[in-house]
């Protein structure tokens, strides 16, 4: 195992955004400049999948995946998933296999090939650093996947959307090439289950060469931190401090009085972390949410921070994995004064609350989601569950109504929910066609405090690249 010593780090880091929009792309234009640039993890067997099915145009997967050290996997992978030139438009793409507690040896091996593209693309002719974010919700594809990036050397791990104490003995497992007995929550059950994970289904692999990744944990609270901190089990190398205003999912407000009379998720002053506690740690940490100021990044230097992490001026560049079309649209309301988000309490199946855009002729209207038949064909959020024969199901309040209720979901928790795999896949251009008649609504999220967005498109009066995120924010 080679132990490398991280010299320096990072004033800004490029937040890891789900599902594929800090893509490769965005990752290595943000490492290039010096500072850390961080793909999604998240779903990235399906976005790798479907990218093939797309005919792979740039070439750039079958490129990379020639330096996967097990060459019979790569070639069951594109057997079952590339078509030359793209499959037909109105096709429906192939599904992947659902992360579960008993992954046949293909899926295991998908979710580590994909991963390691995604780092391997980042880091292609680039000596800068690399991080691969994951949430910590999706446990059943957690192994493999940080697997796959360490095998394509990532730099950096970061996990947040719950609490990651098991991540630091994974990756020192993972390291001693041990078989991975990772514990996964099963709701109703009294105890974990345990997923098996091999790192031997994978062929060729150097142990040797393999290196330790920073593991960060990202965290809402000095509470959460001080949790894992203190132990040496489960302590991380760092902590992102995640405020309320960050994109994608925030942690449940600490008050009992949550949801205001707008219907939006409330937060207050509990669930400012006390940054003097984090300091007091001794382990370095940026602060998110809200971050993507100049002025901010000096703020948050003058607080103990080592710097920031910012997502949402990053997932409008040109490196986004987001849509041309949506991008445009976020602008021009941008442009008009008109951008709206809210933190929706319900809107995820993780019970997590979402910032949500509202845009029309997206998941956000209701019309567009109710005029959509539920399915849950992704799986990425469903959750395991102790069923009354004692044996494990998955449900995911996103599913068929009564499939869920079925499977002793409680119906007051598919109301509002949205099917965020799907939609998520859509904001990317890779939303499932339906029955070649409609294609899965995209449902955009941004974080609330504009000003760096404002700003950035005052200067540029158009669309921004990552590099100039960075140069902005390091003025
Ligand atoms: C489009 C989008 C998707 C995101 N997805 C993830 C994710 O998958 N995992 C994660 O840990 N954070 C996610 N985030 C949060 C960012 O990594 C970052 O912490 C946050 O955006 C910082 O706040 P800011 O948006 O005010 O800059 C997402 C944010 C955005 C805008």
């Amino acid at each position: 195992m080679k132990i490398e010593a991280k010299s320096s780090l990072p004033t800004v880091i490029q937040g890891g955004m789900g599902i594929g929009v800090s893509s490769s792309r965005m990752a290595r234009a943000v490492s290039l400049t010096g500072q850390l640039g961080v793909v999604s993890g998240t779903a990235v067997d399906a976005v790798m999948t479907r990218r093939l099915q797309d005919g792979d145009p740039s070439g750039e997967i079958r490129r990379v995946l020639k330096q996967f050290p097990d060459q019979k996997c790569v070639t069951e992978v594109l057997s079952r998933y590339f078509i030359e030139g793209g499959k037909a438009e109105h096709a429906s793409y192939l599904d992947t296999p659902k992360p579960s507690l008993t992954p046949s040896q293909f899926a295991s091996q998908l979710v580590v090939l994909a991963n390691f593209v995604e780092v391997a693309l980042a880091k292609e002719g680039n000596s800068g650093l690399i991080g691969v974010n994951f949430l910590e919700k999706i446990q059943l594809a957690t192994p493999a996947s940080i697997f796959g990036a360490m095998i394509a050397n990532v730099d950096y791990i970061l996990m947040g959307a719950g609490i990651p104490s098991d991540i630091p003995q994974l990756i020192r497992d993972l390291l001693a090439e041990e078989k991975i007995h990772f514990k996964i929550k099963v709701e109703g059950a009294d105890h974990p289950s345990l997923l098996i994970f091999d790192p031997h289904i994978i062929d060729g692999v150097d142990y040797e060469s393999l290196k330790k990744p920073f593991f960060i944990a990202i965290v809402s609270s000095h509470i959460l931190a001080n949790y894992l901190a203190r132990d040496e089990e489960t302590k991380p190398d760092g902590f992102v401090i995640e405020g309320p205003t960050a994109g994608g999912h925030n942690a449940p407000p600490r008050s009992k009085e949550s949801v205001g009379s707008d219907g939006q998720s409330v937060f207050g002053e509990k669930d400012q972390a006390d940054l003097s506690k984090v300091a007091a740690l001794g382990l370095p940490f940026w602060l998110a949410g809200g971050y993507g100021t100049p002025e901010k990044v000096k703020q948050a230097i003058s607080l103990g921070a080592t710097g920031v992490q910012v997502g949402s001026l990053f997932a409008l560049t040109t490196e986004s994995g987001i849509t041309e079309n949506l991008r445009n649209e976020v602008l021009s309301r941008v442009q008009s004064g008109t951008l709206e988000v809210r933190t929706e309490p319900h809107a995820s199946s993780t019970g997590f609350p979402f910032k949500v855009i509202e845009i029309n002729g997206t998941a956000s209207e209701d019309s567009v989601y109710q005029g959509r038949t539920r399915q849950c064909d992704l799986g990425y959020l469903r959750i395991p569950y102790k069923r009354p024969d004692d044996g494990i199901g998955y449900r995911c309040s996103g599913e068929p109504t009564r499939t869920f209720v079925f499977k002793g979901g409680d119906i007051d928790a598919t109301k509002d929910v949205r099917c965020l795999c799907n939609a998520l896949m859509a904001n990317i251009g890779f939303g499932q066609v339906r029955w070649g008649t409609y294609s899965e609504p995209a449902l955009l999220t941004l974080g609330s405090d504009f000003s760096g967005i404002e700003e950035l498109h005052a200067i540029h009066n158009h669309f921004w690249t990552s590099s100039e995120v960075v140069e902005y924010l390091l003025r």
